[in-house]
Formats: structure tokens, C-alpha cells, sequence
């Protein structure tokens, strides 16, 4: 093992960087914000976290962080420089007041943590403030172009596994249907792996079209066979509607069975980082000063295939699952 202070970096003429996480939190951005931290120092270079992500920006909300802020959180979930989604950010007074406290702190980089409107924001707002940004994936939706899993998103999944494994025997029990309702407006990644991983009758993503009727033969078919409990996981944006109004149309056609509905909501964004979630952090934060040192800017640090890589935040943002159909396949033949 060698000693921190043998390993060498490249010189920077980066002297202060600012961090912040903005928009959804997610279980892995306090591991995050410990490796950039501490990778920052190392490079004697001096942080500020920045609370309440943008919005905290423009209020001038900039704390001095050393290795001791960092301490004891990399197994906590939330974010201990908080977060928000920032309405006064996307105008442009907001942008150049956020720029002029940047200025003020003389930030040299800034590392955002956060989603595609995080990364959409740093994009616009680099023509006014002209400081350079490394994006650092956080969120638990998985949608993000650039990296194989985003911050947080390993931990969501478990959390869902977990909390339908619990469903099921509640299901089971009192032989009921349940639709499941879990995070994801726009993304069904969460949906379906769970789905998977709990071994639903049924999951239905926004990137598919619901067919109700499909459903109801799904259903028909169980109750032939004396099938004992159902869950149907139903991402938030999918095109039928939430769990509720899926489960509205579905009774208008199929009464048989006792139905309930569970919507998880935001229990899925918190709970401590599973592993998966600490290394990936970890990692991504330590690379991301690498990235700063090496004179790259607005550009996501990303995983892919074990590998570091960097994607522009105008590409990162233009991700679309295209759902596997064999995948797919699997879970209509699993449920029979
Ligand atoms: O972006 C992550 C996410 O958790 C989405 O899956 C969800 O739709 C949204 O945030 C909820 O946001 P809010 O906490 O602002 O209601």
C-alpha cells in the first residue's frame, strides 16, 4: 500500500471549486460529495459546498468544507448539502446573480450532483458564467446517457424489492391483486428491474404502450389456474396512469379479484447507499477532480463497461430507454 501523499497528480491552475447537489435527491450523493472533497484537497485545492443546490447559488449559500465535514457520511443517505429544484435558476437574472456569488467566492470549477435538468441548467448557464462544470450522475431514475447506473438507483431498486417482498405476503395472504406504484416519470428502469427482481405479474413503463385489455387477459388466465396474488408494478409515468387509474380500469372490466393499491412515493429516494451505490459514488467523485484537473468542462463523469468516461451534459441529458423486447418476453412468460 502506498502512502496518500506519494500519489502524485497532474499540477492545476484550478485553486477553489465549488460543489452542490440539485434536483432529486438519491442514496450515494454524501458518498459523492466525501470523494470529491477529499480528492480536492489532496490536490490542495480549496471547496465550498454550495446548500440548497442553484437556488442556494443564487442566495450566496457557500460553506468552506475540510476532510472533517466529510466525515461519517458516506453511509447516509440524503444529502448532507441538501437540494432543490430551482425555479429562480431559469431565468436569466437568476443565472447572473448565481454567477456573480461564483465570482465573488473566486470558484475556478464547479461539481454538480444531480439529474438532466441539473446538467440541462450548468449547460445554459456556462454562457454567462464561464466556469468550467463536471457532472456527477445522481438520481435514482437511471436516465441518463454516459453511464451504465447512475447514483442512487441501485439503492432505489433494493428498496422497491424490499418493500414488495412485503406486499407479496400481504398479497399472498388474503389472496388480492395489488398494483404497485413506483418512482419514475418519465423513466421506467426502476419499474422494471424491480418488477423483475420481485417477480411481478405484470410491469408497466412509460416507454410502452398499456393495453388494458392485455391485462385483462393476464388476469383471466391466473384466475383459471387458482393464481393466489398478483402485483403489477406501475411506474408513475406510465402512459395508463398511475397505479390508481390503472387500477380504475382495470375493476371496470375485471371485478373478481379483491384489489388494493400501494403508491411507495418517496421512501424510494431515501435509506442508507447499498454498496454498489458507495463505490460508484465514490469513485465518480474522486474522478470527477481528475477530470477538473485534466481541463475537461461540461462533461458527466460516467461508468460504462468498468470504465471511466466522460459524456458531454448535452448528450447526457438525450437519454430514452429503448426496453429490451426479450426482456419484455421474459416477464409475460415468468407471470403465467
Ligand atoms: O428525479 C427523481 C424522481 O424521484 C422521479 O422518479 C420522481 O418522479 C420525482 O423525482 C419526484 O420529484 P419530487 O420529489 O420533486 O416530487
Amino acid at each position: 500500500m502506498r502512502s496518500g501523499q506519494e500519489i502524485k497528480f497532474m499540477k492545476t491552475n484550478i485553486k477553489t471549486i465549488a460543489i452542490f447537489t440539485s434536483g432529486g435527491d438519491s442514496p450515494g450523493m454524501n458518498a459523492a460529495i466525501r470523494a470529491v472533497v477529499r480528492t480536492a484537497l489532496h490536490h490542495s485545492i480549496k471547496v465550498f459546498g454550495i446548500m440548497h443546490g442553484y437556488d442556494g447559488m443564487i442566495k450566496g449559500e457557500f460553506i468552506s468544507v475540510d476532510a472533517t465535514s466529510v466525515s461519517g457520511i458516506i453511509q447516509r443517505g440524503g444529502t448532507i448539502l441538501k437540494t432543490a429544484r430551482s425555479i429562480r435558476f431559469m431565468t436569466n437574472e437568476g443565472m447572473k446573480e448565481a454567477a456573480a456569488q461564483l465570482k465573488k467566492h473566486k470558484i475556478d470549477a464547479v461539481v454538480a450532483i444531480g439529474g438532466d435538468g441539473t446538467f440541462k441548467g450548468a449547460l445554459e448557464f456556462y454562457s454567462i458564467c464561464k466556469i468550467p462544470f463536471i457532472g456527477l450522475p445522481g438520481t435514482i431514475d437511471n436516465d441518463l446517457a454516459g453511464s451504465d447506473f447512475t447514483i442512487g438507483y441501485d439503492t432505489a431498486v433494493n428498496t422497491v424489492v424490499e418493500a414488495v417482498d412485503k406486499i407479496r405476503d400481504t398479497a399472498e395472504s388474503h389472496d388480492r391483486l395489488f398494483f404497485v406504484e413506483v418512482m419514475g416519470r418519465d423513466a421506467g428502469l426502476i419499474a422494471l428491474n424491480s418488477g423483475i427482481g420481485v417477480g411481478a405479474e405484470a410491469i408497466l413503463i412509460p416507454e410502452t404502450k398499456t393495453y388494458i385489455e392485455d391485462l385483462i387477459k393476464l388476469l383471466q388466465k391466473g384466475w383459471k389456474r387458482k393464481k393466489s396474488s398478483y402485483i403489477i408494478i406501475v411506474a408513475e409515468g406510465d402512459d395508463a396512469g398511475g397505479a390508481y387509474a390503472v387500477a380504475e380500469k382495470v375493476k371496470a372490466k375485471f371485478d373478481k379479484l379483491d384489489t388494493r393499491i400501494s403508491v411507495l412515493g418517496h421512501l424510494q429516494r431515501g435509506g442508507n447507499p447499498t454498496a454498489n451505490d458507495r463505490l460508484l459514488a465514490t469513485r465518480m467523485g474522486f474522478e470527477a477532480v481528475k477530470a477538473l484537473v485534466k481541463g475537461k468542462k461540461n462533461v458527466m463523469v460516467g461508468i460504462v463497461d468498468k470504465k471511466v468516461v466522460y459524456t458531454p451534459f448535452s448528450k447526457a441529458v438525450k437519454y430514452h430507454l429503448k426496453p429490451d423486447k426479450s426482456l419484455m418476453e421474459m416477464v409475460e412468460i415468468l407471470s403465467a
